[in-house]
């Protein structure tokens, strides 16, 4: 089916740059009985594809935001359309199978005696062998993306979609073992899916799961079935954004708040929630965070804060709108006041400091691929270029945009499009990066389109208080 955009569509790039990524971009669309459904994660013929010739669900949101803002929606909705009816089904109790509600990280197309299949991956296959817990809140937050640029309510409400969204909700509001309104979850269950010390109750799942409570909130028909959902979302949010803004926000005046806590505290009176030691607080923080910075903390735990910053959570809780207008403008005083750190040679770094020595044998089991300043382990990550513009273009740091842009150009092309870069500024190509990553190249396409026209933001941008106004784009 053809749909139509809502939103004006961006004239395909005149610049050659962003040409060719167009060029690379469609180079990697899958179909599947002839419709294109997807992209697949890289077009690099000179390495063993292992699962990159598969298209996975994180990946494709770049991908899917520029076909969106192309005014190419057949792709987004057939993916949407895909995707669903691969979503795990059954309730079943058999611990070997994913668990209801859930989305796959990847999907191939596979043919049996001569018909096309869908095969998904739920992580079984994939090399860490985790839960890509992301894939289902990105799902519905790409489908309120896709209605937005469309206008294309009619999908969103047909009830395999609204099925679709209860289940998601289902298998996150779920009873568990936990008692706070974050989501507990495994090691490696988003973008970074190895071990990293990810596990718990990591900051970028726990902004995807916001954005998601938002998406499912105005996709939801409002019937009596819906109306539980709605009830709990909406509680559910309240708390969610409370305990973020509450204990994951670090500022110098927390940080001295921290520096000085006791521990022990028995009974609800308690100041220090967590029972946090201050000589946890590593000593390149003190350093490093000024009175004007600040930035959700990676992960928050019994006697545990992770004070590694991390790219996405931070980026996509300015652009959601979880973060207040004064936190945003925080982290990105934050990013700008340590560039070199965090941008460098390409934006932009993953996460920041990264593990070494003993952190790093204890906490990824010596792991190769995520040595100091390489991959997951403080890499830079050219697809985290479109959340950098789109939030610095949101809080209107235009120039900040616009020289990241600039700095990617640099180098971009004439690297082939890497999946990552390594080194403690990002100069060296990743040691074992794909070249024609296509989440680096729709990332660059995106980035460029919004940074001329912001008003593509609004594709991801929430309302800032949940009962008010809209976002400034
Ligand atoms: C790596 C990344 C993951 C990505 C996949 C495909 O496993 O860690 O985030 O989805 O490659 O590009």
């Amino acid at each position: 089916m053809q749909t139509t955009s809502k939103m004006e569509s961006y004239s395909t790039a005149t610049n050659p740059l962003e040409q060719a990524a167009w060029q690379a971009l469609e180079a990697s669309i899958l179909y599947y009985q002839e419709r294109p459904v997807g992209t697949i994660a890289a077009n690099d013929s000179r390495v063993e594809a292992l699962n990159y010739d598969q298209c996975f669900v994180r990946d494709f949101i770049p991908s899917a935001l520029a076909f969106l803002i192309r005014g190419d929606a057949e792709i987004v909705r057939n993916f949407l359309i895909e995707t669903l009816a691969l979503q795990s089904r059954d309730k079943q109790i058999d611990c070997f199978k994913p668990g209801q509600g859930l989305m796959p990280a990847s999907f191939k197309v596979q043919s049996f005696n001569g018909k096309e299949q869908l095969i998904a991956d739920f992580g079984e296959q994939a090399i860490g062998r985790v839960t890509p817990i992301d894939s289902c809140l990105w799902w519905l937050i790409l489908l309120r993306a896709y209605v937005k640029a469309t206008g294309d309510t009619k999908l969103a409400h047909e009830a395999e979609f609204q099925h679709g969204i209860r289940l998601i909700l289902d298998l996150c509001l779920v009873a568990r073992f936990d008692m706070y309104p974050t989501l507990l979850v495994p090691d490696g269950a988003f973008m970074i899916d190895r071990r990293m010390g990810v596990y718990g109750r990591p900051l970028e799942i726990q902004v995807l799961f916001y954005a998601m409570l938002r998406s499912a909130q105005e996709l939801l028909l409002l019937d009596d079935r819906n109306i539980l959902y709605l009830n709990a979302v909406q509680e559910r949010l309240n708390h969610l954004r409370y305990h973020l803004h509450e204990y994951y926000w670090l500022d110098f005046k927390r940080l001295n708040e921290i520096y000085r806590y006791k521990g022990e505290e028995f009974g609800d009176r308690a100041i220090n929630k967590f029972n946090i030691y201050s000589d946890s607080i590593p000593q390149w923080l003190t350093e490093w965070l000024s009175k004007t910075s600040g930035y959700y903390a990676g992960n928050l735990g019994s006697g545990w804060m992770d004070f590694r910053f991390f790219a996405l959570g931070n980026l996509m809780a300015v652009i959601t709108g979880l973060a207040t207008d004064e936190q945003s403008q925080a982290i990105m005083n934050l990013i700008e006041q340590h560039s070199q750190d965090l941008i460098g040679q390409m934006p932009m770094k993953i996460c920041f400091p990264a593990l070494q020595d003993v952190e790093w044998k204890i906490v990824t089991g010596y792991d190769p691929k995520n040595i100091p300043w390489s991959y997951h382990n403080g890499g830079n990550w050219p697809v985290l270029l479109w959340m950098l513009t789109a939030a610095a273009v949101k809080v209107g740091r235009t120039e900040t945009a616009e020289n990241a842009v600039a700095i990617a150009e640099t180098s971009l092309q004439a690297d082939e499009f890497p999946e990552y870069y390594d080194g403690r500024y990002g100069h060296l190509i990743g040691r074992a990066a794909r070249k024609y990553q296509t989440w680096t190249i729709a990332g660059y396409s995106v980035a460029k389109a919004i940074v001329a026209n912001p008003a593509y933001l609004s594709l991801l941008c929430f309302d800032k208080d949940i009962a008010s106004v809209s976002c400034k784009a």
